[in-house]
């Protein structure tokens, strides 16, 4: 997979340099370049922000620096599939695991990180004749800037490439998944600070154990994340309608 990535700070993106991002990096099975934004402007100040048409408070990024960044990341030796543009924003959709799963099968991303207010939606219009266009939100919340937004996609969606986790196996199982939470987990020793360790984990009968974590999952979603419970239900009764 090729990911570009276009900041006024790309020296945020050294952390993808560490751990199994970077060893993907250094295997090759990722090529990860990253762009200064103020390398794309004309003046002698480098400026990449302006006052908001129609006023309002803070700044706006302009669009010029933008188009002439994302020109220059078509410009290099691409794949041949169409690149896909991740503009991440707080107004965006929200990236799910699902979102992770799908950017994962793709060849070619393109990250813009914003700062300020945003960057002109000019550059969203004017993009799609060039990339797959996706605003995307990691939360409701809002950060300084697309950079970290950027971090946490990348290493949500680049950890599901062939050949990056050390045990795949490991993606069956965890959180979202089969969109359910993940359930609890121990190691040893089997009693901690009086703390016990459940003893059907103890038993080494699998079927047993397969069926209280199971339990455990549904009864922790419910819990914490009753909308992702309420989803799991309506598929679970859709496919036995099916199976009918
Ligand atoms: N930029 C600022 N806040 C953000 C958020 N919650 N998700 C993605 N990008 C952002």
């Amino acid at each position: 997979m090729r990911i570009d990535a276009v900041s006024i700070f790309p020296e945020f993106f050294d952390v993808l340099d560490l751990s199994l991002i970077g060893k993907a990096q250094r295997d090759g099975l990722l090529e990860l370049r990253r762009h200064q934004l103020r390398d794309f402007t004309t003046d002698r100040h480098r400026t990449v922000d302006d006052t908001p048409t129609g006023g309002g408070a803070g700044m706006v990024m302009k669009p010029e620096p933008w188009a002439l960044a994302l020109e220059n990341v078509l410009a290099a030796p691409s794949p041949a599939e169409r690149p896909v543009l991740i503009i991440p924003t707080p107004a965006g959709d929200v990236f799910t695991q699902r979102t992770a799963e799908e950017l994962a099968a793709r060849e070619h991303l393109v990250f813009a990180a914003g700062r300020y207010e945003g960057i002109d939606q000019r550059v969203t219009d004017w993009a799609q004749e060039h990339f797959d266009v996706l605003p995307l939100s990691i939360g409701d919340y809002v950060l300084n800037g697309g950079e970290a937004a950027i971090i946490v996609m990348v290493e949500a969606i680049t950890r599901l490439l062939p050949g990056v986790l050390g045990n795949p196996e490991s993606l069956d199982e965890e959180s979202h998944a089969d969109g359910l939470l993940e359930y609890p987990v121990y190691t040893k020793p089997a009693v901690w600070r009086g703390h016990e360790v459940p003893e059907i984990l103890l038993s080494g009968n699998h079927a047993k154990i397969d069926e209280h974590r199971r339990q455990e999952q549904l009864l922790r979603t419910r819990r914490i994340r009753p909308d992702l419970y309420a989803k799991h239900i309506v598929a679970q009764e859709e496919a036995a309608r099916r199976a009918d």
